[in-house]
């Protein structure tokens, strides 16, 4: 942490996200999720303990979206920015297709962080597609992680299966499986989970088996509280806010009168998307058999937009009709109001406003309600409220004491609670009173970003508290890598260890001696299992990245973490099976031993002999497969992916690391080094080398040495001058 305050990132990949205008809900991955990033990454900027806030999403190209989407950085203010990543090409898509381009998102940040040299203190991913890029972040620079998900595909999983819809549908259509074993990773490893109630607690996050690892922290999300302004405040001194609330406020009267014979008396309010699990038919019903209160209180639904009921979706023209029929049946004409449109900006504020200065209630009869944002921007004008006592509106009415909670699938629990606030004066004016106070309480901005700032700040601490107390345990690679410019990186067998190696204990004492200016790393044929024991044998300090089975696999720091990265990006066009079946037949082929074969690395032995390499290339390439073959010894053949080696590797982490081509000092004696010897690094062939590459020989950045093993890699450094003479 700087004395300056806190650096969060915060990551929401998915939907379109810009500063201005939201486009909410244009699709179902730009709604709530997408608003509640900006607004938190806003409001936290304005705090002094926060040094800056970066939400990352993906940079999106497209010209079926907005231009705005394609700007790689837009600074909102001057410590709040919304940074851009490409992954996955340009183009916009759903977030059920992102899943195999989060490598890549993970890739490019780590580039980009080390480029505008922007080291958080905190990441914070939101979704299991953004929580695994966090999550892998965190991983590598020993970070902080802070998740919140939004919604959770084990809750979805069990909806669905309830709704009948087979575990292939889900998966054709949501991917879920693969969300899951995102969320099951992401739980395993998180510090702190940030959710908005109680019930998420209880009732998603519990469905994982690592619930216990994190801690939480419910914060409820902020409301706008100038937009919900009480119904009391006749005025506000913007004009134009003015004018539009209060042309909002007459043309909603207008509306409600339509319909009512008497619209002096105490209206009931409700607002939903008309959706099955929002119960409206048990407000009309409970509304419906209550007689006494239709004399009290007139009813009012508004349950979204419609124009013409027939042309709709099912599940909603099956809510819409049969409220229209309950109407009928229970004859409520000149008592209740079901107005066909309504606008949020000003209209629905207003509506609240309305109902409270009409001594009203405001019923949210939802079956289940995750989080309950109407009753409390209700609240915020002085409307009381009843609810179901499942959910989001258990924490806000033990927050604000301003309403009823009911059993809603009881229709005459709701027709009693409604009763009795509006027939008992005093408990309207109470809970009119508190939920104006309380939601201003418990329920701003203001509030949110200063228990959100106080949680992560006791997770950095304590996060850089264990990094202090156990630096061996927590090994934050990235922070080295990202601070190295050199890097010298060596094969193993008959380069770094070999015969007639009389210098190798020189060679490490120069790399312990440089270990702050230069990364070591080794490039091998083996298995990382055989590297890690042979370079133990030898006493070689652990590297800083390993490169092995012939380029195919990446491993950074003393954990030996897997390169992910690496791995999506090889996978290309890889099918290991078929190249096996293919060759099977060739009886000069021997396949190696199994401990050698890898997921991305077939390998054979293979006496050399005429047209042999040929004849393998010509029916590899007859069947259209991409590969890479490499011969080596005049013994290894080892077939790779097409975009693995050992010379592809280290161009990898030259793009990943930022780390310039030229700044690699790299090592070989064989075949399978060749590759990574030729172009821009520099390159050492250590005397002992294999005649496969007598053809480097005259080539730019190729240095012949002079003696063998170890002693070739020290004449290497010198020539190419990757230590400083005094270190030498
Ligand atoms: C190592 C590997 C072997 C590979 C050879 C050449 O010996 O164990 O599988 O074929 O290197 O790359
Ligand atoms: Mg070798």
């Amino acid at each position: 942490m700087t004395g300056k305050g806190l650096y969060v990132q915060l990551f929401s990949l998915h939907g379109l996200i810009r500063s201005r205008n939201l486009e909410m809900g244009r699709d179902a991955d730009t709604g709530g999720q997408v608003k509640y990033v900006m607004e938190l990454g806003h409001h936290l900027s304005q705090r002094e303990d926060i040094e800056r806030v970066d939400l990352f999403t993906r940079l999106i190209a497209d010209k079926r979206v907005s231009s705005d989407y394609k700007v790689p950085v837009e600074s909102i203010n001057d410590k709040f920015r919304i940074v851009r990543i490409q992954c996955g090409g340009r183009k916009y898509m759903r977030k059920e297709l992102l899943w195999p381009h989060l490598e890549e998102y993970v890739d490019r940040t780590i580039k980009f962080i080390k480029r505008h040299r922007a080291m958080p203190d905190v990441v914070h991913g939101h979704y299991p597609d953004a929580g695994h890029v966090a999550m892998q972040l965190a991983e590598t620079f020993g970070l902080p992680f802070v998740y919140t998900g939004h919604s959770l595909g084990r809750a979805k999983l069990a909806r669905l299966l309830e709704q009948g819809m087979s575990r292939d549908e889900m998966n054709k259509k949501f991917r879920i499986d693969q969300r899951i074993d995102a969320e099951d990773r992401i739980m395993a490893r998180v510090d702190l989970v940030i959710t908005s109630t109680r019930h998420e607690i209880n009732e998603q996050y519990s469905l994982y088996a690592h619930k216990d690892v994190p801690t939480y922290k419910v914060i409820p999300p902020g409301i706008e509280i100038d937009t919900f302004y009480p119904y009391y405040h006749g005025m506000l001194e913007d004009t134009e806010t003015t004018e539009n609330a209060r042309f909002a406020q007459a043309s909603m009267l207008n509306e409600l009168n339509r319909f009512f014979s008497k619209p002096e008396k105490p209206l009931i309010l409700a607002l939903s998307r008309p959706d099955k699990r929002k119960n409206i038919s048990g407000l009309v019903k409970a509304y419906g058999e209550d007689l006494e209160l239709q004399a009290m209180a007139n009813l009012a639904i508004f349950a979204g937009l419609r124009k013409d009921i027939d042309a709709m979706a099912d599940n909603e023209r099956e809510v819409l009709t049969q409220m229209l029929l309950a109407m009928d049946k229970y004859d409520l004409y000149g008592k209740l109001a079901i107005p066909k449109k309504h606008d949020f900006e000003y209209e629905v504020p207003a509506l609240y406003r309305i109902a409270a200065e009409k001594h009203g209630v405001f019923v949210n009869p939802a079956l289940t309600e995750p989080f309950g944002l109407t009753l409390l921007e209700a609240s915020a004008t002085g409307l009381p409220i009843v609810a179901t006592n499942d959910g989001g509106p258990n924490d806000i009415v033990h927050n604000c004491q301003n309403g009823i909670l009911v059993d809603v699938s009881r229709t005459d629990q709701i027709s009693a609670a409604l009763r009795k606030i509006i027939a008992d004066k005093d408990m309207w004016e109470r809970y009119s009173k508190n939920g104006i106070m309380n939601v201003r309480e418990h329920y701003t901005w203001k509030h949110h970003t200063r228990e959100y700032t106080k949680a992560i700040a006791k997770v950095a601490s304590a996060n850089q508290r264990s990094n202090l107390a156990t630096p061996k345990s927590v090994d934050a690679i990235g922070r080295r890598l990202i601070k190295l410019n050199r890097f010298l990186v060596t094969d193993i067998d008959n380069t770094l260890i070999g015969e007639n190696n009389d210098r190798i204990d020189e060679l490490v004492t120069l790399i312990k001696k440089n270990r702050d200016r230069i990364g070591f790393g080794i490039a091998t044929g083996r298995t990382i299992d055989s590297a890690r024991e042979i370079l133990k044998q030898y006493d070689i300090p652990a590297p800083d990245i390993m490169i092995c089975s012939v380029g195919s696999e990446i491993y950074y720091g003393r954990r030996r973490q897997a390169g992910k990265g690496w791995t999506s990006h090889i996978a290309s066009r890889w099918n290991r099976d078929r190249i096996m079946a293919l060759l099977a037949d060739f009886d000069f082929l021997e396949y190696q031993e199994a401990d050698t074969q890898r997921q991305f690395k077939v390998s054979y032995n293979m006496q050399p002999g005429k047209d042999r390499l040929a004849t393998v290339h010509n029916r590899l390439l007859e069947h259209r497969c991409r590969y890479n073959l490499i011969y080596s010894h005049d013994r290894y053949l080892d077939i790779l992916p097409y975009r693995a080696s050992k010379g592809k590797a280290i161009r990898y982490l030259s793009y990943k690391w930022e780390i310039p081509l030229m700044n690699f000092l790299v090592c070989g004696d064989s075949g399978n080094d060749e590759e990574m010897l030729r172009g821009e690094p520099r390159a050492v062939v250590v005397a002992n080398y294999s005649h496969e590459l007598d053809a480097l020989k005259g080539s730019r950045n190729v240095f012949f040495a002079k003696s063998c093993c170890a002693g070739g890699i020290i004449e290497g450094l010198q020539r190419y001058r990757f230590i400083d003479p005094s270190n030498a």
